[in-house]
């Protein structure tokens, strides 16, 4: 009985005595950080960055479309917004081959308006990985020390965001020839079922199939020791196939992954 009451504080006190004899942590030690030169990483060319930034455009529906205010400012716009960035959700669609983004531009959206004004605009979206990670990264030594456990419904990003990969598409907006109308408008509604409303020809909002032409490819892959961060050839971007894509899986697509694993290509 004593023995049993006691134990829990012969453990705090074994933890103790480990954490005051242990030398701080390294920094990658704390993260778990393998080292980036073990053999199974190898950080991917911007050829495999595109092949995983086109499945990441093929599977997520939402994204930040940039715009920035027209010089002129008119109608309910307030003074002095001229040159000033604007970020703003948008659905999002895969219907071409090519790598240019599906958008239903309602007209009165301001996000059209700026590219009404003149705007060039980019598009940034990132990877969410359905499941959550077995093993995380965290700091291994103060959770052990503490036995905290931040998992579960207080773990509001429950992976490492900064470690995923996430892109930026630069470029423009150019409407698409009416004719596509239909094929565009099942693509879309396939993924966004609630767009059926706002259709072209919808009695409420004026609106239109428009594709984002991407011109530049800003890429971050995940930690630069162990992924590709910067300009992807937009030849490269384009030159990606359905089926290309369709082949390689990102990070936390199944169950069971482990934070620090790149992805499979
Ligand atoms: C900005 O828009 C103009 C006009 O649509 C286009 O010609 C140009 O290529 C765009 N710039 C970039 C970097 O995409
Ligand atoms: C694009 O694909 C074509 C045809 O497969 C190939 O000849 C070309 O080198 C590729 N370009 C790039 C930049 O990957």
């Amino acid at each position: 009985m004593k023995l049993l009451s006691s134990l829990p504080f012969v453990c705090l006190a074994a933890r103790s005595w480990a954490a005051a004899k242990q030398p701080a942590p390294e920094p990658q030690y704390i993260f778990s950080n393998p080292p980036a030169s073990a053999s199974e990483y190898k950080i991917p060319t911007s050829y495999e960055s595109a092949v995983l930034g086109r499945r990441i455009l093929g599977l997520t529906p939402l994204g930040t479309l940039a715009t920035v205010f027209p010089d002129a400012s008119g109608g309910r716009q307030p003074e002095g917004l001229g040159g000033m960035p604007l970020g703003l959700l948008e659905y999002v669609a895969d219907c071409e081959e090519d790598g240019n983004p599906t958008f239903l531009a309602i007209n009165i959206e301001t996000t059209f308006k700026n590219v009404r004004g003149g705007s060039n605009i980019s598009l940034a979206q990132q990877w969410t990985p359905p499941y959550p990670p077995d093993k995380r990264i965290k700091s291994t030594f103060w959770n052990w020390l503490f036995g905290r456990d931040d998992s579960g419904p207080t773990d509001r990003v429950p992976y490492s965001a900064v470690n995923l990969p996430r892109y930026s598409l630069l470029g423009y907006i150019e409407k698409m020839d009416a004719a596509a109308t239909a094929d565009m408008s099942s693509c879309f509604v396939d993924k966004h079922p609630d767009a059926k409303y706002w259709l072209p020809g919808n009695p409420i909002h004026e609106s239109q199939f428009v594709r984002l032409v991407v011109t530049k490819v800003y890429w971050i892959g995940g930690f630069g020791d162990r992924a590709y961060i910067g300009w992807i050839p937009v030849e490269e971007w384009k030159n990606v196939t359905r089926k290309e894509w369709e082949s390689v899986e990102l990070p936390g697509e199944k169950e069971g992954w482990k934070e620090w694993s790149s992805s499979d290509l």
